[in-house]
């Protein structure tokens, strides 16, 4: 089924986690894609991986001005216009407000929020009209202790997307945001984390979650591609994609 034949996008952080789920689902549905990371031997992996004449990655920090303005020359020469953008790439670090460091602090809003909005501004113009941004945020309704500076990076998108999606109507590009709970990815979104914390991380995951399980890469980018692709009448608005979890939902 080539339900993305003859359609380009661009995906942030694709090289592993949600964002490679989202290139893999977009390549076979037979799209052209640019995707981003950092790391070298991630890239590499995924390279290998993808061995797709069809993914185009690009080593790119989103918290540099620079890099952002390179990716935006580069998707111009490689895809010219494109219809999808997906600004999923993001860290996070769990400290309690003594433990917070203005480093700290200028990594989450560099890289999630700064990087996320200058992407955004930087590729719009090739963003055909009538096409589509989705943002990845974060179940942020339950609140847990560590992660102030990283929610407080991730509302800031959920609020600037919007105000984007108010802007792009003119041109009929739809933006919204895609909100994951506890998904099972090599980071679980926090780089840094030992295989122990990992495995702590993904069972209170478990536990708390009221479907009482974690969630896939595959579920995430799912509901990523509802948003970017089908849901057509769709704008402004954030999917949660937690199994419940900002819900306030009982188990009972
Ligand atoms: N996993 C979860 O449970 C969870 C829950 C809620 C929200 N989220 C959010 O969902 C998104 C994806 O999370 P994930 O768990 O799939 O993460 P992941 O496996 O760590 O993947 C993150 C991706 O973003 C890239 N990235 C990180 N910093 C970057 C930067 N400065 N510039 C360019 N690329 C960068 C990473 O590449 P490098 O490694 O090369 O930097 C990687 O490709 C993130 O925005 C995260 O905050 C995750």
């Amino acid at each position: 089924m080539n339900k993305y034949a003859g359609k380009k996008a661009v995906v942030t952080g694709g090289t592993h986690g949600m964002g490679l789920a989202i290139v893999k689902a977009l390549l076979k549905g037979g799209a052209e894609v640019v995707f981003t990371g950092r790391n070298e031997k991630k890239i590499e992996e995924a390279r290998a991986e993808l061995n797709s004449g069809a993914a185009h990655i690009v080593r790119s920090d989103a918290a540099v001005m620079a890099d952002i303005d390179a990716l935006g020359e580069l998707v111009g020469n490689k895809l010219g216009r494109i219809d999808y953008l997906f600004v999923n790439h993001g860290i996070a670090e769990i400290n309690l407000l003594e433990q917070v460091t203005e480093a700290s602090w200028e990594r989450h809003f560099n890289i999630n929020t700064k990087g996320a909005f200058f992407t955004v501004q930087r590729l719009a113009p090739l963003i055909n009209d009538g096409g589509a941004i989705v943002f990845t945020t974060v179940a942020n309704d339950t609140i847990f202790p560590g992660l102030s500076a990283y929610s407080g990076s991730k509302e800031a998108v959920r609020a600037f997307a919007q105000v984007l999606a108010a802007e792009f109507l003119p041109r009929k590009i739809r933006v919204n945001s895609v909100a994951p709970g506890y998904i099972d990815t090599p980071t679980m979104g926090v780089p840094g984390l030992t295989d122990e914390e990992r495995a702590e991380f993904m069972k209170q995951g478990d536990e708390i979650t009221p479907l009482k399980r974690h969630g896939t890469v595959e579920e995430v980018a799912a509901a990523a591609l509802f948003l970017a692709v089908d849901a057509t009448f769709t704008t402004g608005t954030e999917l949660p994609v937690d199994g419940g979890f900002a819900q306030g939902l009982a188990v009972s």
